[in-house]
């Protein structure tokens, strides 16, 4: 099953498909993640995107869409994917729609004072990402992550800055792919207030009927 998770930033898209590849089993692809592990490990990519992802705004769509079509290739994606902050542009809709063809595409409805919250309170485990929440999800020591012990860190763009910055540029460059997608037919609108679980089983629920 192919499908693609469309959003606000901070709305629990990876929150969800780290939920949903399991159910599914099916690899969870985060454009976001693959270009935060290329930061991490100082590759050319990593270099040319850094100052981009510290400020909210998005990666030039050119090297976004070859770096996705890249990773659709790989051998795991036979049985499907989730696709998490990509499409972000109709550009990039436009070049998956040649890539392949989906099967849903999951909208995450959150207000933007939710997830202003969701955002700043955010801190993840360096090595493995594993996302937590400093109130509605918080690790059992406060600052450590529950299964390495690292300390937690803080996303550059879940700075108060950066988030009004990112939730601009959704409003004008990915908000127009919930119509693109409404034509289309094949979108789904989840209520992405309650919690992860129930999020789930309501994806879940809706993808199956
Ligand atoms: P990316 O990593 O994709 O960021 P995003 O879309 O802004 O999404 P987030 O990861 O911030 O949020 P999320 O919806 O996954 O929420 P989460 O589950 O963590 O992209 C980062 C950057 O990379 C972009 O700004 C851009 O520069 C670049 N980029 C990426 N893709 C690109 C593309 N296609 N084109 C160009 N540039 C691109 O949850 C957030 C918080 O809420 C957590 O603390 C969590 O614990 C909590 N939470 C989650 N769900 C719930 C719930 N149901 N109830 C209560 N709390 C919850």
């Amino acid at each position: 099953m192919n499908i693609v998770l469309l959003g606000p930033p901070g709305a629990g898209k990876g929150t969800l498909a780290a939920l949903l590849k399991t159910e599914l089993n099916v690899p969870h692809i985060s454009t976001g993640d693959i270009f935060r592990s290329n930061i991490k490990n100082g590759t050319e990519l990593g270099k040319k995107v850094q100052g981009i992802l510290a400020s909210g705004g998005l990666v030039p769509d050119e090297v976004t869409i070859e770096m996705v079509r890249d990773r659709l290739g790989h051998d795991d994606t036979a049985s499907g994917y989730i696709l998490d902050g990509f499409p972000r542009t109709i550009k990039q809709a436009e070049a998956l729609d040649e890539m392949d063809t989906l099967d849903a595409v999951i909208n995450f409805v959150l207000s933007d004072e939710e997830v202003v919250k969701r955002l700043s309170g955010r801190r993840l485990a360096p090595s493995t990402g594993k996302i937590y929440h400093i109130i509605t999800n918080p690790p059992k020591r406060e600052g450590y992550d529950d299964e390495t012990g690292e300390k937690l860190i803080q996303r550059d763009d879940d700075k108060p800055e950066a988030i009004m910055h990112r939730l601009e540029v959704y409003r004008n460059e990915t908000a127009p792919l919930i119509d693109y997608y409404r034509a289309k037919g094949n979108i789904i609108d989840i209520d992405a207030s309650p919690s992860p679980e129930e999020v789930l089983r309501s994806v879940i629920a809706s993808i199956k009927a």
